[in-house]
């Protein structure tokens, strides 16, 4: 088996920055400008990983135009990494040439806005689009990659399960999965040891703090529907006193970075003051393995319908 990785690093997230987001709380999102500064603010404080999609909104256009490469490039060693559409406006039945223009449309708009001919990683948005219209859609996508015109090819997964059945494919070299310190599904699939036999496959954490609810000290912030919000809530606020820890956003990124098997963790942030405390976060150790058995067996047992936003 594989060494542990080393401890996960920040990755900016962008769909706070390119559309209204989130299921809770909908503020307005940035402007173009702020945005764009942001984002550079970002790249100045050394983030070199920037998380994207084509269905982000303006992110992608404004990821392109925060680092125009003519003017104001990405500093080197860095990359964005972006998503297929989604085509979920594509018939089931559509034909296999209809889905192959849809991908080319799809990687043809994102080279576009992010102002490149080459794009490092591009993810499946969603699963389904593996198998759909015959595997016309991800056909094509290998022959973009073959052509050098993608790097590499991963997917984004809604559950576990979807990212544990992908391991067995070996064009799949990046993942994108929804965890956080709630989130024992994975630790009951064995997902360390899976992935630490494909060593190969670069893995990003989203979700880490649950759109934001899991820094929500009050019920009132967490869904309408969250009968365990007064328990995970007192859980996550001992956790932290008992470890000595800044707060509950420290506890939920030393969590991750002590699984091991991360490369990086998403962070969605809407201003500069998040940026900046969101990095600061990245400057703590892990949690240690006594800290990290203790999470394990006190988590407060809920149902797994609060790991999914898309079910609130
Ligand atoms: N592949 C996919 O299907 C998919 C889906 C969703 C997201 N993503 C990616 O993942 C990224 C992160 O999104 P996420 O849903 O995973 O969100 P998250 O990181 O779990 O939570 C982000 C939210 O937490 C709050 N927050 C962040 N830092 C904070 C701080 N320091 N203090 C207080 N509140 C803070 C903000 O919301 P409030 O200020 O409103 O509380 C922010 O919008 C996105 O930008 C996107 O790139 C991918």
């Amino acid at each position: 088996m594989s060494a542990a990785k080393a401890p996960a690093h920040f990755v900016l997230g962008s769909v706070q920055l390119g559309a209204q987001y989130g299921k809770l709380r909908k503020f307005s999102f940035p402007s173009h400008d702020e945005a764009v500064a942001l984002m550079r603010r970002a790249a100045a404080l050394g983030v070199r990983e920037f998380d994207t999609a084509r269905n982000y909104g303006e992110a992608e256009l404004r990821l392109g135009d925060a680092f125009d490469p003519a003017h104001n490039p990405l500093p080197p060693g860095s990359r964005i990494v972006t998503k297929l559409h989604p085509l979920q406006h594509m018939a089931a039945d559509a034909s296999e040439t209809m889905a192959r223009a849809a991908v080319e449309e799809s990687i043809g708009a994102s080279c576009r806005a992010l102002r490149t001919k080459h794009l490092p990683i591009v993810m499946l948005h969603l699963v389904y689009l593996r198998h759909a219209w015959n595997g016309a859609a991800w056909r094509r996508l290998l022959e973009f990659r073959d052509a050098g015109i993608i790097g590499e090819i991963g997917i984004s997964a809604v559950t576990p399960q979807e990212a544990i059945a992908f391991l067995d494919d070996p064009d799949i070299k990046h993942m994108q999965v929804p965890i956080n310190i709630l989130d024992r599904r994975w630790t009951v699939l064995s997902a360390a040891e899976r992935f630490a036999r494909r060593s190969d496959v670069t893995v990003h954490a989203r979700s880490i703090f649950l759109q934001g609810v899991l820094l929500q000290k009050e019920p009132s912030g967490w869904p309408p529907r969250c009968a365990a919000a007064p328990a995970l809530i007192d859980w996550l606020a001992t956790l932290t006193r008992e470890f000595g820890l800044g707060g509950v956003a420290q506890l939920a990124v030393s969590y991750l970075r002590g699984l091991g098997w991360l490369d990086g963790l998403v962070s969605g942030v809407e201003n500069e003051h998040q940026l900046v405390e969101n990095l600061r976060l990245f400057e703590e150790p892990p949690l240690d393995a006594r800290q990290m058995a203790h999470i394990e067996a006190t988590r407060p047992a809920f149902d797994d319908w609060l790991l999914d936003p898309g079910k609130w």
